[in-house]
């Protein structure tokens, strides 16, 4: 039996904003249940990599396939989270993380009682009908990340999602995201500029170079599961860090050469 295609895939992927070449030849590919990283500096092109994920773009060069099929409408089967949160300050945050099934055509009656059963696992529970601006920065992180599940996708798409975060509480985010996508068991791809995230909480990681974004270097990273935060104290965990670094700060050094 042919071994199952990968439920996503890009294949020579390129992108070009007028005079700017923002992605290059990217092949990379996320089987299902996976849980894939991508790092790379800022500016390298991993937002726009995530929006033609997504459907919200067409690439220049190149494809995408999911589950084998180049023609299947993604905006069905991929969800994105975007880089900033992009919660209504007009809607609670109940009505926030309803959006999606709402705009999928559910009730809003029925819509509201999914997220109700969602909010003590999300860390919002007491908070549904408060504003989005009187929660702290991780709330609002993990309610927009609740309105990315509740719109039930198979495949996630986490644009930096525990960026804005202190380290205690980003570390501890690390930890609930790892069990949260453990228990749905999806498929997910996650951009970070972190490379001590992207090792924690992933089965491969894909380094992207600087502008243009092309693949530098793929590593699957071994760690058991589940991950203790213990883990980025290993040898093991060291270890694959310094292969993942390497690519990043040669690219450093001839950047600073070059100026
Ligand atoms: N809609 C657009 N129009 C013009 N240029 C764009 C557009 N979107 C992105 N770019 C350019 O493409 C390049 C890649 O941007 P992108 O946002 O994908 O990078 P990034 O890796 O996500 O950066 P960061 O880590 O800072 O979020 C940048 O030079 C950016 O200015
Ligand atoms: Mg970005």
């Amino acid at each position: 039996m042919a071994p199952a295609a990968p439920k996503l895939q890009v294949r020579g992927l390129g992108q070009r904003f007028d005079d700017i070449q923002a992605l290059r030849a990217v092949d990379l590919h996320v089987a299902e249940g996976e849980f894939v990283a991508v790092v790379g500096p800022s500016g390298c092109g991993k937002t726009t990599l995530l929006h033609i994920l997504a459907g919200l773009q067409q690439p220049a060069a190149g494809e995408v396939l999911v589950d084998g099929a180049a023609d299947r409408q993604r905006l069905g089967a991929v969800g994105l989270m975007p880089q900033r949160d992009c919660l209504m300050p007009w809607r609670t945050v109940l009505d926030n993380v309803t959006v999606g099934l709402e705009l999928a055509g559910m009730s809003r009656a029925a819509a509201r009682d999914r997220a109700r059963g969602e909010l003590d696992r999300f860390g919002l529970a007491g908070f549904e009908d408060r504003w989005p601006t009187a929660l702290s920065s991780g709330m609002r992180q993990r309610a927009a990340l609740l309105r990315t599940f509740l719109a039930g996708r198979e495949v996630l798409l986490l644009d930096e999602p525990l960026g804005a975060l202190d380290a205690l509480t980003r570390q501890r985010m690390q930890s609930w995201l790892l069990e949260l996508a453990a228990a749905e068991r999806k498929t997910v791809l996650l951009v970070t500029h972190d490379v001590d995230e992207a090792v924690f909480l992933a089965d491969r990681v894909y380094v992207l170079s600087e502008r243009p974004g092309t693949v530098v270097l793929e590593a699957r990273v071994d760690l058991p599961r589940p991950r203790d935060p213990g883990v980025v104290v290993t040898p093991e965990f060291a270890a694959v860090k310094a292969r993942l670094l390497a690519p990043l700060m040669a690219e450093g050094r001839s950047a600073e050469a070059a100026r």
